[in-house]
């Protein structure tokens, strides 16, 4: 069952998603800005987006304290979602298996594949404080937000 109080302030930010999404300038300026309404709207650790170049997750927009810069398939949360294509949702980072710690304040993930022409071009990934703190609600949502993004990302500057 969806949280609707929570449902409500992702409606409102996917709005404003699409309002500032500017298909004129380069991709990272524009995942730059998903990163910082999630942020503002939501109570999150970290939220960023890592790119596949070279056959590894590297970093790239993100709001948040320093960021591990490189990820390998199947490494970690983010490697599993890339491996596995689908979201992940980890109530307890320290119970999950081979777990990579940027940051020790980080208690809950979630990570969501982002797809461009039916492989993963990367992953949007979010740490909590809480644990336990991402739900069914977030999952939709954020995977709306990703699909938005995999939709419009092959119109835009790839860089
Ligand atoms: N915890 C992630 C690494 C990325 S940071 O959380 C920003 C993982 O296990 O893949």
């Amino acid at each position: 069952m969806l949280h609707m109080k929570k449902a409500e302030k992702y409606e409102l930010a996917m709005k404003e998603i699409v309002a500032v999404w500017d298909k004129d300038i380069h991709l990272t300026g524009n995942l730059a800005n998903i990163t910082a309404i999630l942020k503002t709207h939501f109570d999150f650790w970290w939220v960023g987006f890592y790119q596949i170049i070279n056959n590894k997750l590297q970093l790239s927009a993100f709001q948040g304290p320093v960021a591990c810069t490189q990820i390998a398939k199947g490494k970690g949360v983010c490697g599993t979602a890339w491996e596995q294509e689908q979201t992940i949702v980890v109530p307890n980072v320290h119970e999950f298996s081979g777990h990579i710690a940027c940051n020790s304040e980080s208690n809950s993930e979630i990570v969501i594949p982002v797809m461009c022409y039916n492989s993963v071009w990367g992953v949007l990934d979010i740490d909590s404080k809480e644990l336990n703190h991402f739900d069914e609600t977030d999952a939709v949502y954020l995977e709306k937000i990703v699909s938005f993004v995999s939709n419009n990302i092959t119109l835009i500057i790839p860089y």
